[in-house]
């Protein structure tokens, strides 16, 4: 199982081990990771499963399609590596990734 690391706005992380084939949104909800509150439960449609992709990792959670940038395109704290949690898919390769949440969701 990968281990993945969310950190807090305020700097308090937590590592969970995720299981693959599931979303990041779903693996962490489930591991009660706060900072997350997935109001539509993944269907890409709500916007607050926002978190941020540290740099290194960017490539390895796959791109952005077109649901997403419109979900993210209403974010005003959206970033260059702002993501939904809820279309990251949880594989092998994604072992050690480190993901930032924002200060609220909205
Ligand atoms: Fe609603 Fe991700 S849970 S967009």
């Amino acid at each position: 199982m990968p281990s993945i690391t969310l950190i807090q706005h305020d700097g308090q992380s937590q590592t969970i081990e995720a299981e693959v084939g599931k979303s990041l949104m779903l693996n962490a909800v489930e591991q009660a990771v706060p900072g997350i509150d997935a109001d539509c439960g993944g269907a890409g449609a709500c916007g607050t499963c926002h978190c941020f992709v540290e740099a290194d990792w960017l490539q390895a959670t796959g791109s952005v399609d077109a649901l997403e940038e419109a979900m993210l395109g209403m974010r005003p704290d959206r970033e260059g590596s702002s993501r939904l949690s809820c279309q990251i898919d949880i594989s092998d390769d994604m072992d050690g990734l480190v993901v930032r949440l924002p200060e609220y969701q909205m």
